[in-house]
């Protein structure tokens, strides 16, 4: 029987263990995750989604008071248009953050970046681009562009020195947002180096409306080996969302997968950076408690634990502290649903908005528990303590446990 540690992800010469642990913002997927992904020869991802509210808190920078300070007059505005991110800073910020982990690494594994579109920071373009260039500029080995179509972003840093030497690859949730993708740069002759598929079982956002029900993972998955097949593209597909066991991961390999992307499991490891609480909700949720809704304003369904204290908040709007879905017009969808429930409310001291949350407040506070589809099947991947608690597990034991076991079987901790 056949398992994970059977087959290698190769990039050009080199080989690394099929296992990519994905992106998740806002550092929950650390520095310190990334780089025990690396050591154990697979590929880790930092998040570079709110970077100078990361740096703050690990570097000691202040960028965050300073904007708010910066922005301060314009908080009781409900026209949130002129706050723009500082370039300088936000350059700052991911190099820092990119340059203290990769001067960590060690080992021949690697660690890419992830790149969210849909954080448009009330200005697209230039903020993407300079958290790619920076990001190269400070030696990330690749970058995943996510949550987007992208069409664009490969443009973005066509003229960097590292654009053909740095890995980059885009994850997509169908053959037709790939042959887009594909389309729109076949004037930079520049491939991506990868493609992650990820199906509607994630966690994050999905690419998929509230439909998603309908797909799954392995159909997109055998759609797009097919196409790179037609289209005689040698370009590593790899696969994600719901591959819970070292065999989901052996399943897809022998489909003609080169690695998978996996974070659900990772997200009661000692080194996620989700607070030791938060992992206990992970570990207690049955499937009735997480739900995929509509509350993330960047339009994306997005999948979540229903005790999430994001759900239903009515905080005021952040933006002059963060902003990072401001649209490029100082428009976000919970600020117009919070100006709508304030003019319903007008004597509430408190009110509630039920149908979009302020995204970057909650995920920076860990209080918007977004999760994959199996988060109620971790219990079964530890023991339970004396006192009724969930053993975490190191991101050592999870990896192995994707590359060595076979069948169905989940290691128990020692
Ligand atoms: C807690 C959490 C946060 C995530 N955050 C992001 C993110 O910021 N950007 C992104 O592209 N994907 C994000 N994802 C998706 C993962 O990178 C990954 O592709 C997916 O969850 C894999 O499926 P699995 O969780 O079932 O293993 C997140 C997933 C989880 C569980």
């Amino acid at each position: 029987m056949k398992r994970v540690d059977d087959f290698r992800l190769k990039f050009g010469k080199k080989e690394f263990v099929p296992i990519m642990v994905g992106g998740m913002g806002v550092d929950i997927s650390t520095a310190e995750l990334a780089l025990e992904t690396a050591r154990l020869g697979g590929i880790g991802h930092i998040s570079d989604a709110m970077v100078p509210d990361v740096s703050d808190r690990r570097y000691d920078t202040s960028f965050v008071k300073d904007k708010t300070r910066f922005y301060k007059a314009n908080i009781d505005n409900a026209d949130k248009s002129i706050i723009k991110f500082d370039l300088g800073v936000l350059a700052e910020a991911t190099r820092r953050h990119v340059e203290a982990t990769m001067q960590a690494k060690g080992s021949e594994g690697l660690i890419f970046v992830n790149c969210m579109e849909k954080l448009t920071m009330n200005g697209p373009r230039e903020t993407l681009q300079v958290r790619m260039a920076s990001a190269l500029d400070a030696g990330i080995d690749g970058i995943t562009l996510s949550a987007g179509l992208h069409l664009g972003s490969f443009g973005l840093i066509a003229d960097h020195p590292r654009f053909r030497d740095a890995k980059l690859g885009i994850i997509v949730s169908s053959v037709r947002a790939l042959q887009l993708f594909l389309r729109k740069n076949a004037r930079l002759e520049r491939k991506p180096d990868y493609v992650i598929v990820e199906g509607p079982l994630a966690g994050g956002h999905l690419g998929f409306g509230m439909d998603w029900a309908q797909y799954d993972l392995a159909t997109i998955v055998a759609e797009v080996v097919q196409f790179m097949k037609t289209e005689q593209l040698d370009i590593p597909v790899i696969a994600a969302g719901g591959i819970f066991t070292g065999g989901d991961a052996v399943s897809f390999l022998e489909q003609g997968v080169a690695a998978v992307q996996v974070a659900t499991r990772f997200t009661v490891a000692n080194e996620c950076g989700l607070p030791a609480e938060v992992k206990q909700d992970y570990f207690r949720a049955s499937e009735a408690d997480i739900v995929v809704n509509t509350i993330s304003p960047t339009g994306y369904p997005m999948r979540m634990l229903k005790g999430s204290p994001a759900i239903g908040a009515g905080i005021r709007p952040n933006c002059e502290a963060y902003g990072y879905l401001l649209d490029g017009n100082g428009n976000c969808a919970y600020i117009t649903a919070y100006n709508r429930e304030v003019a319903l409310h007008p004597d509430s001291k408190t009110i509630s908005v039920m149908d979009k949350t302020c995204l970057c407040t909650h995920m920076r506070n860990f209080n918007l528990w977004t999760c994959g589809h199996y988060t109620y099947r971790l219990k079964d991947t530890t023991r339970r303590l004396a006192d009724g608690s969930y053993q975490t597990l190191s991101a050592e034991h999870i990896f192995k446990d994707y590359q060595f076991s076979v069948d169905q079987k989940v290691a128990l901790p020692e």
